[in-house]
């Protein structure tokens, strides 16, 4: 078992080049098996981040008639909101780095009726689409996933047209989501890796830490930078709806969970399950997160 695993589950090794590319490779194949999973649970995500997913929008300045870019845009929950809000005249492009999660979101484009939203498989470090060409960008749950997030802010900031907005949603500090800090380290204690710095580049919570993506965000060119923390438990009837959620979908622990024999890895799903009974309430289950909403602006001066 390699100790040296990363937060994506590659080996860093030496060269910073390559080691970002394995670690791209390594996303891609843990969210195209993922990408079913987190797709058929559309509906709990909806009713999880639906409020926060509507203020993003409205950060971002996305409006009716508007080109929004959607980056690491999953199965395209989000894409729906926007697409909806920018209506028939308005454009949507979803990108993501896996073929598959890409592959289902133009599928639930294409059911909700808006042949206003484009698909295209793209790493969010690189996206190929033409400068100054967007009015808005949203990054919902993905841009801790980067390696290289500042990239990732300076393709939105350079895809934007002057003036242009960006909001982006990122999981808060590791004391303030505590289920993800319980899956995290149950899965590696039974993997027998060593516990991670969560502030690592790449990993669930690496952009959590107080007023590390803001300085990001003005690294990367924007301007009026601005976070907003918002408290968004995960309400479910049970930790076993959540067990299920976190089975089917949650690609960092799957990932590790996946180097175990199915014994080992029931243990492991075994201790998580007691360690996130605490959280059950008189009418269900409530796991804390909070998120982090940044929002900027690209100078209304061409840069
Ligand atoms: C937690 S999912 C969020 C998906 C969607 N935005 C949502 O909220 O439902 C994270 C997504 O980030 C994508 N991702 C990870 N690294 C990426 C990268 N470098 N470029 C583009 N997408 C990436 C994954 O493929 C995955 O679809």
């Amino acid at each position: 078992m390699n100790s040296s695993i990363d937060n994506a589950g590659n080996d860093p090794g030496n060269d910073p080049g390559s080691s970002g590319q394995a670690f791209k490779a390594s996303m891609r194949a843990q969210w195209d098996s993922a990408a079913e999973g987190w797709n058929g649970h559309a509906a709990a995500l909806r009713t999880w981040l639906g409020k926060p997913t509507e203020a993003m929008c409205a950060m971002a300045g996305v409006r009716a008639g508007a080109r929004v870019l959607d980056v690491a845009a999953g199965a395209g929950d989000q894409t729906l909101t926007v697409a909806q809000a920018v209506g028939a005249q308005g454009h949507v492009l979803a990108t993501d780095l896996s073929p598959v999660i890409v592959a289902l979101a133009r599928g639930n484009a294409a059911r909700a009726g808006f042949a206003h939203v484009e698909t295209r498989v793209a790493d969010g470090e690189d996206l190929g689409v033409p400068e100054a060409s967007f009015d808005a960008a949203v990054c919902r749950l993905g841009l801790m996933f980067f390696p290289d997030p500042l990239q990732g802010l300076r393709e939105m900031h350079r895809a934007l047209r002057p003036g242009g907005g960006v909001c982006t949603m990122v999981f808060s500090r590791p004391v303030k989501n505590p289920c993800l800090t319980i899956l995290m380290s149950t899965a590696l204690k039974h993997a027998g890796l060593p516990a991670r710095d969560p502030f690592v580049a790449g990993g669930l919570l690496s952009l959590g830490r107080p007023g590390h993506i803001d300085s990001l965000f003005r690294s990367a060119g924007f301007q009026d930078v601005a976070t907003t923390a918002i408290d968004a438990p995960f309400r479910l009837p049970s930790v076993d709806h959540y067990i299920d959620f976190v089975r089917g979908s949650a690609s960092p622990i799957l990932h590790i969970l996946g180097q175990l024999d199915s014994a080992a890895a029931d243990a492991a799903w075994r201790e998580m399950r007691e360690r996130l009974m605490t959280f059950t309430t008189h009418d269900g289950w409530a796991g804390p997160n909070e998120l982090l909403l940044t929002a900027g602006r690209r100078s209304k001066e061409a840069t």
